[in-house]
């Protein structure tokens, strides 16, 4: 392994904090958010190798990002070691910081496909793709990462052995979300198999699942051993955690974030979405956002029932902006 390619998979995975890849959410918009914020990695949504390679300008715009993002991960799904690779090359010709494989997505659509978590039911295929992928990859001195789950249902957990099988194959960082594809999203992750993974494999383990608070992201770190923790719903409509945590694992206090600070996060993440939306579509990207931001505010409810009627954009920070002075 070249010593960049060390030095990169290092600075990945030195107790970082990530931002779950969440399809619909983790746009380009919102991850920068994020980073500011303190996520130290943001990883695009899945983004499919069939479509790089039949409808590509479509496709691509899912690994839109600004500078402001690295480091980026661009993620990838699909079923079929050729057409993975294409997806690649298209993909690291935009100039990613890594690249993620997709073999944790319990989506039907995704999974008739044999892609996302159908992968870890056909292990040997999972591994037939990340051999084609870890050459092309590492061409580059980029690191490839695999995000998978617990296995398929409770009755054919295989996270451990299908980490091992990821790692022969040429992964360089492994990120597990512990729920089997039959859980979905509901249940709890299992974050016990995070540690006997963490055990099994060499190359680092970013732990998923659950996160929903400072004290769940240190206890992760802690009682699984995992090099970085990686946090989807709860930073949604609350990306001050990651800052909150890093305060945390620094041995500081934990800041308080002011309404005013929340109301200005808010108000650049609207109008950031006008400098990469058309009008129209950025009203209604944000208005998913809007429902977490207000969540628990006082006077959320009437908030959402407001932006979720106006398509114009001037009444929507009207709305915001009296939301927060509600608060104060
Ligand atoms: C709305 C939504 C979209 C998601 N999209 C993706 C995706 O594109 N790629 C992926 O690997 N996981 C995706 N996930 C799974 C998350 O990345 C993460 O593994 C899961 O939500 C567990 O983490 P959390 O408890 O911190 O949210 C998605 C989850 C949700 C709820």
């Amino acid at each position: 392994m070249s010593s960049l390619l060390h030095r990169r998979i290092a600075s990945l995975t030195a107790k970082t904090l990530w931002l779950a890849p969440l399809a619909g959410v983790t746009d380009s918009v919102f991850r920068s958010i994020c980073k500011t914020w303190g996520a130290d990695v943001v990883v695009s949504e899945m983004i499919s190798a069939d479509g790089l390679v039949y409808s590509y300008n479509k496709s691509i715009e899912y690994a839109r990002f600004t500078a402001d993002q690295r480091p980026f991960g661009m993620q990838l799904f699909g079923s079929e070691s050729s057409m993975m690779r294409q997806g690649a090359q298209l993909l690291l010709a935009q100039k990613p910081d890594f690249l993620d494989v997709n073999m944790g997505c319990p989506v039907k659509k995704v999974i008739k496909r044999g892609a996302g978590s159908a992968l870890m039911q056909t292990p040997q295929r999972a591994m037939e793709i990340v051999s084609a992928l870890e050459p092309v990859v590492h061409e580059m001195a980029l690191p490839l990462s695999v995000k998978f789950r617990a296995g398929w249902d409770g009755n054919s957990i295989n996270a451990v052995e299908f980490a091992c099988q990821m790692e022969a194959a040429g992964a360089d960082i492994l990120c597990l979300h512990p729920r089997t594809r039959s859980q979905m999203f509901g249940g709890k992750s299992d974050w016990q198999l995070i540690t006997e993974v963490k055990k099994a494999v060499s190359i680092p383990v970013i732990g998923n699942g659950d996160i929903a608070s400072v004290a769940d992201a240190l206890e992760m770190f802690e009682t699984t051993g995992c090099d970085g923790v990686m946090i989807g719903r709860a930073a949604w409509g609350n990306p001050w955690l990651f800052a909150e945590i890093k305060a945390a694992m620094q041995g500081e206090e934990i800041p308080e974030i002011s309404y005013g600070e929340r109301f200005n996060t808010v108000r650049n993440h609207f109008l950031t979405a006008f400098q990469h939306y058309p009008r129209k579509r950025a009203v209604h990207e944000m208005r998913t956002h809007f429902a977490r931001y207000s969540r628990g505010l006082r006077g959320g409810a009437s908030f959402r029932a407001k932006i979720n009627s106006s398509d114009k954009p001037e009444e929507v920070l009207h709305f915001i902006e009296e939301l927060y002075n509600e608060q104060a």
